[in-house]
């Protein structure tokens, strides 16, 4: 049932007078690697001096402006781009930073929300956001689609931000983890390390993506000395490869820094270093030819991401091993108004 409305969607959207390229079976994806306004270099520094949500939805409009103009009809941002993911987001950090941060959160329908969603339509491009969102007395670390009418194809909340990220973002629901038809085929995001974590990857990979946007916040190229394990390309970089391959679709990582493109091999098809210039260099640009990718079947009955594996998993639970619900799938709420 939910195919056939997702479908419907797709065809009325496709039968609106909206400057729709759909004549194009070439992808064309500009992969954001500049950072926001306000970011300290180098791309490990820990110095945080704010941020700047007006300003960065400035830049952010002027990057999508720029990639249509160079043929463009996908935008992808990288993880908490609007307005900028805090390196080094510890408890001092809270209690000096969060209620600023908290300002600077987009919510859906504010003025810079109404900016982002102009700029899609008015470049007839498809953008892929990932942002602080506030909603209600919560901020999540969300992730949107956006298709080139300016309509809302996916909009998530990361499940479980990682690490330190789980004290100041509330944590997401599963419904979030969703694909949804394009005229480029079936296309899904998640965020950083949802990729190693097969609560989020076997949903995911169950509903066959053609496309697959995987943000990260900031990547170092390799081999950078003083890189910690968390934020070094070698871990990462690894799981969006493995992500690929696991899943069969393209998957293409916006991030500030190093970003990269997987074919669905998991073999690099691109990617810029981390020292290219940003103002040279803001995106790293990937084509896709996906003729015949609207025909790959949703869902692969026989697959490794099928319910029958997941049966398996429960069935076959080591014996040994308690069946003991604990609590880290609770989930977390962090009222904004405890910072
Ligand atoms: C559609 O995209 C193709 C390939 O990128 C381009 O050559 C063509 O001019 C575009 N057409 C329109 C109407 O924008
Ligand atoms: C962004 O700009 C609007 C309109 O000028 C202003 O009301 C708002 O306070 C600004 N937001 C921040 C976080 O500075
Ligand atoms: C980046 O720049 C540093 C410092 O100039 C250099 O040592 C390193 O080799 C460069 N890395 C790449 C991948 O170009
Ligand atoms: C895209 O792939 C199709 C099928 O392989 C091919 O016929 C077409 O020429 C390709 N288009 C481009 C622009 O490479």
């Amino acid at each position: 049932m939910r195919k056939q409305l997702l479908g419907l969607f797709c065809l009325l959207a496709g039968a609106a007078s909206i400057p729709l390229n759909t004549t194009s079976p070439i992808l064309k994806a500009a992969l954001v690697r500049a950072p926001p306004a306000i970011w300290s270099e180098p791309i490990l520094s820990r110095d945080y001096h704010g941020v700047d949500i007006n300003a960065t939805t400035t830049l952010g409009v002027s990057y999508i402006e720029r990639a249509a103009s160079e043929g463009a009809n996908f935008v992808a941002f990288p993880e908490l781009w609007f307005p900028g993911y805090p390196r080094g987001n510890d408890a001092a950090w809270i209690k000096k930073w969060a209620k600023q941060y908290v300002a600077n959160s987009i919510t859906h329908g504010d003025g810079n929300w109404n900016r982002l969603v102009a700029a899609a339509k008015r470049n007839a491009v498809y953008v892929a956001l990932a942002y602080s969102e506030r909603e209600g007395d919560y901020i999540y670390m969300a992730q949107t689609l956006i298709n080139p009418a300016g309509e809302v194809l996916i909009h998530r909340h990361k499940l479980r931000p990682s690490g330190g990220e789980r004290d100041i973002w509330s944590d997401g629901t599963v419904d979030g983890l969703t694909v949804v038809d394009t005229p480029f085929g079936r296309i899904g995001l998640l965020e950083c390390w949802e990729h190693f974590h097969p609560s989020m990857t076997f949903p995911m990979q169950a509903q066959a993506e053609a496309i697959h946007i995987g943000a990260f916040p900031y990547m170092p190229d390799y081999g950078v000395v003083g890189a910690e394990a968390w934020e070094a390309a070698e871990v990462n970089m690894a799981a969006a490869s493995v992500y690929a391959t696991n899943s069969g679709a393209y998957t293409l990582i916006p991030v500030v820094g190093r970003a990269a493109a997987f074919y669905p091999s998991g073999l690099e098809m691109a990617h810029i270093s981390a020292n290219a210039s940003y103002v040279e260099h803001p995106y790293l640009l990937v084509s896709v030819n996906t003729t015949g990718f609207t025909r790959k079947p949703a869902y692969d009955v026989d697959g490794e991401q099928s319910w029958g594996v997941l049966e398996q998993i429960r069935d076959g639970w080591p014996e040994g091993v308690p069946k003991i619900k604990g609590e880290f799938t609770d989930r977390v709420l962090n009222s904004v108004y405890d910072f």
